[in-house]
């Protein structure tokens, strides 16, 4: 397969508008008012630090991603977003308490200057929320309307080329699946009729579709997945993915199960415990919310472990997923798994994880990767769902027909090989094979090592794989 479209360079300023301005939103966007300024390094980001290689292992290609791809610079970022609270990024990011003051001083007037719009809100699917910077309007497509004008103003105020928003809001209660969701026209007649089925969060991912914005979700709620909204976006040339940043518990689940599978050890149950005590946290703390969340996160397991195949190995797992509300802990999360596995004739062992993250310390980045990766992806002509994005999500968006791939590994090979595609390189399979085949392809001595500079000489070589 080869990627046909010329890729449009990154000119200008690129908007990333966030609705939803709290803890992750503040986060974000200090990290990268700091970096500008030099006082911080973006770490977590693959699309900042991390390489790719490129061709045969000989041939020492190895860029960074970010010069590799035609990305937009994180100097040309620009933000804005809406919120329930009028905060200024400053107040939210004090009261979020992710970094301490000392650390905000330098950005404090960036921060200062970008307060939120008034939000599209509505508390029957965030009952633990209230706030008094919300829109009012008689319909949802009244709503629509007014953060589409929203966007056009946030455009022109900024100087913006393009925009991408990518969802930072709290944990929406689920709405049933129901014909609303099912097609465009039904989608634009529930937002007229004001349909319980079209929850804030879609209202957003409307707007954003429409102006064929990229459109990312970083929460679990179903947003932009659903075919109305695939096929707005098909049509309007907007690529779109979700759901949930994979993040803390969630990410470590996809780096030790698809471990354990490989090794074809066996699960015995899987118990996951959490203390939290942030603003989401207490959205969590409603049943409605956490149920939206405890699906994302319960959702990895069997896909990765495929009881299916392996029936003796995973049918009969336990699986627990707790989040406890604990306010002395703010933003610094406490996790707790136990796991226990099964070895050779079946005998049991145990692994136990205590993860201390900061939540917003470890989302952050995947707001800068998803944001540059999205407005990439634009450029190439890359519209609908983007499944090579998976990567970065807890429920990874994918076509109905199909299972969404879980496997951080696999996520991560499937990220890399679209962008070599992509970029007309090779994809690679790391077989390796051809290293040896006499017949088929003898492959060229290493060229003689490059003299190294002393600070170039001092430091670890890079490894490369397969
Ligand atoms: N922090 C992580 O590691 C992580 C990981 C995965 C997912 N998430 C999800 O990301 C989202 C943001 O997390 P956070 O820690 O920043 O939470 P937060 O509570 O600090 O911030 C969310 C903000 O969204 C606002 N909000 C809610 N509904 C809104 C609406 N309709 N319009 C505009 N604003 C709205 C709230 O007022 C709040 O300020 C949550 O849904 C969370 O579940 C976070």
């Amino acid at each position: 397969m080869r990627h046909e479209k010329r890729i449009d360079p990154a000119r200008g300023k690129l908007g990333v508008l966030l609705p939803g301005m709290g803890a992750v939103t503040s986060t974000f966007i200090a990290g990268v008012e700091l970096h500008k300024k030099g006082l911080g390094d973006l770490i977590g980001s693959i699309t900042q630090m991390q390489t790719i290689r490129l061709g045969k292992r000989y041939e020492r290609r190895r860029p960074l991603l970010r010069d590799f791809l035609p990305l937009a610079k994180v100097s040309d970022l620009v933000f804005g977003g809406w919120d329930i609270f009028p905060d200024s990024m400053y107040q939210a990011a004090l009261k979020a308490g992710v970094l301490p003051e000392e650390r905000l001083r330098p950005v404090r007037a960036e921060l200062e200057a970008i307060t939120p719009m008034t939000a599209v809100f509505d508390r029957s699917y965030v009952r633990n929320l209230q706030g008094p910077n919300v829109k009012k309007a008689k319909t949802k497509w009244d709503l629509a309307r007014m953060l589409m004008e929203d966007i056009e103003r946030f455009k022109k105020r900024l100087d913006v080329e393009r925009v991408v928003m990518v969802w930072c809001g709290s944990t929406e209660v689920l709405p049933q699946r129901s014909k609303v969701h099912e097609s465009l026209a039904e989608f634009e007649k529930g937002l007229k009729s004001n349909s319980p089925g079209i929850p804030p969060s879609m209202i957003y991912a409307y707007a954003a579709i429409k102006l064929g914005i990229p459109y990312a979700n970083g929460a679990p709620n179903l947003s932009a997945d659903v075919p109305a909204l695939s096929e707005l976006a098909l049509k309007t040339g907007s690529p779109i993915c979700g759901k949930d940043f994979k993040t803390g518990q969630t990410f470590m689940k996809t780096v030790i199960a698809p471990g354990l599978q490989a090794r074809m050890l066996g699960l015995i149950g899987w118990y996951s415990t959490n203390i939290l005590g942030n603003r989401d946290g207490e959205v969590l703390d409603d049943p409605g919310s956490f149920k939206t969340k405890e699906k994302s996160k319960m959702s990895v397991l069997d896909s990765i472990l495929e009881p299916d195949v392996y029936p003796r190995l995973y049918s009969k797992y336990a699986h627990k997923v707790r989040i406890d509300y604990y306010p002395p802990r703010g933003d610094s999360k406490e996790g707790w798994d136990n796991i226990d596995i099964a070895g050779w004739l079946g005998m049991p062992m145990q692994i136990k994880i205590n993860f201390l993250c900061r939540d917003s310390i470890l989302a952050a980045p995947l707001v800068l990767d998803l944001a540059l990766l999205l407005d990439f992806a634009r450029r190439a002509g890359l519209k609908g769902i983007q499944e090579w994005l998976s990567f970065f999500f807890k429920s990874p968006m994918c076509r109905e027909d199909l299972p969404p791939e879980h496997n951080l590994f696999i996520q991560h090979l499937k990220f890399k090989n679209t962008v070599r595609l992509l970029m007309g390189e090779e994809v690679l399979d790391h077989s390796g094979l051809d290293y040896y085949d006499p017949v088929r392809g003898t492959p060229k001595p290493a060229p003689p090592p490059r003299p190294m500079k002393a600070a170039a000489a001092k430091r670890p070589p890079v490894r490369t794989r397969g």
